[in-house]
């Protein structure tokens, strides 16, 4: 049975859609803390259950009977140091099921640190280097993660990706929150430099590419770097992205059209002060080239990314069928960047 922990948050709902679409797939149980699950979680190939991973009761209740285990649990930063007990319950929760039990971590790919960036794109063979407390954290959970497979408890297999977007509302990814939902807007505002290479993660390619290495058994005891869907400026991107939305008007259904493309709205800078505090710490990733390497995945496996503009057209097409909503407001220091 394969069991998807964080079932329905961003990666984890993919994860459970991309288990559905598997030929003669096991069966699936989708987990979440609150039990509430979003619409294509729910169907009949999937069971859906409630529990708590910081209860080690309740998850190994969860995880009963499962070969292989998807953790897909994330916690916002405010209560990151959760992610610790988490990793310990289902590292236990998995070696009560068994050595042969697997386990495919979703993880990021904040271990390696300012440091690292500056060498060149991050693979999977650089030093866990990271200076903050989140970064180390990450270090820290990897690593007990690997050392369990080496100890033969059960078999382990880790995913990084880097910042991912799609169609769904994210409040975790950069381009969801910065750039999809503020499409039709007068404005556009970022953070960060937007000279530097920055890689993004397509989220239906990240669940894609986990399910792969949740099937193959060569990954096994090895981080793997997902593929990335675009390691373009970030002014590049977003620019690709504000131009398919200015003439997206044009071959969506006759019911949206417009007769003109729409403006493209100017990039203006976002001030320092208006960012979270807890994102400070991760904010060197978008003040230098921010690579990642995925070649080890792409040379074993046969995996193609989604098209770049094929992505940026799946996620404007959620954005425009599910609406727009109030969106936040950031203070306007009046830099066109
Ligand atoms: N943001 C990015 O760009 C990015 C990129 C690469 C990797 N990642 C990593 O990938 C992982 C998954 O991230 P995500 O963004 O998909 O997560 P997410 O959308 O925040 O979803 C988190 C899910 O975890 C569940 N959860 C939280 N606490 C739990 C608990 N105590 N017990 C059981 N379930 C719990 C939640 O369930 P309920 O919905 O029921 O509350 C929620 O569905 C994280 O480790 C994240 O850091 C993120």
């Amino acid at each position: 049975m394969d069991v998807v922990l964080g079932a329905n948050g961003n990666i984890g709902s993919y994860v459970v859609n991309e288990l559905r679409m598997v030929k003669g797939g096991d069966p699936i149980r989708a987990v979440s803390k609150t039990g509430k699950f979003i619409t294509f979680v729910r169907s009949y190939s999937v069971k859906g259950v409630k529990a708590n991973a910081l209860d080690l009761n309740s998850l190994q209740t969860a995880v009963k009977g499962a070969s292989t285990i998807y953790h897909c649990i994330g916690r916002p930063y405010a209560k990151y140091s959760e992610l610790r007990l988490i990793m310990d319950n289902v590292i236990q929760a998995a070696t009560k099921e068994g050595p042969h039990t697997k386990v495919v971590y979703a993880d990021v790919v904040h271990m390696y640190g300012r440091e690292s960036t500056l060498k060149g794109p991050l693979t999977e063979t650089m030093p866990h280097r990271a200076q903050g407390p989140k970064g180390k954290l990450r270090a820290e959970l990897a690593e007990k993660l690997l050392q369990a497979h080496k100890e033969g408890r059960l078999q382990a297999t880790i995913g990084r990706g880097s910042d991912y977007f799609g169609p769904g509302k994210m409040y975790n990814s950069f381009l969801n929150t910065y750039v999809f939902e503020k499409l039709g807007c007068s404005e556009i505002r970022l953070f960060g430099n937007l000279d530097k290479v920055h890689s993004f993660t397509f989220i239906p390619d990240f669940a894609r590419a986990l399910v792969t290495l949740g099937k193959s058994e060569k990954a096994f005891g090895q981080v793997w770097h997902i593929p990335h869907i675009c390691s373009f400026t970030l002014r590049k991107t977003v620019e690709s992205i504000l131009k398919f939305d200015s003439t997206y008007e044009l071959h969506v259904p006759p019911e949206f059209w417009d007769n003109e493309p729409s403006p493209i709205p100017p990039i203006r800078n976002m001030a320092k002060t208006q960012i979270s505090p807890e994102y400070q710490e991760f904010l060197y990733q978008w003040e230098h080239d921010w690579q990642v390497d995925s070649t080890k995945f792409t040379q074993a496996f046969s995996f193609s990314s989604t098209p770049f503009l094929k992505a940026v057209e799946e996620t404007c097409e959620y954005y425009y069928l599910a609406g727009g909503e109030e969106l936040p407001k950031y203070e306007d220091t009046g830099k066109i960047i």
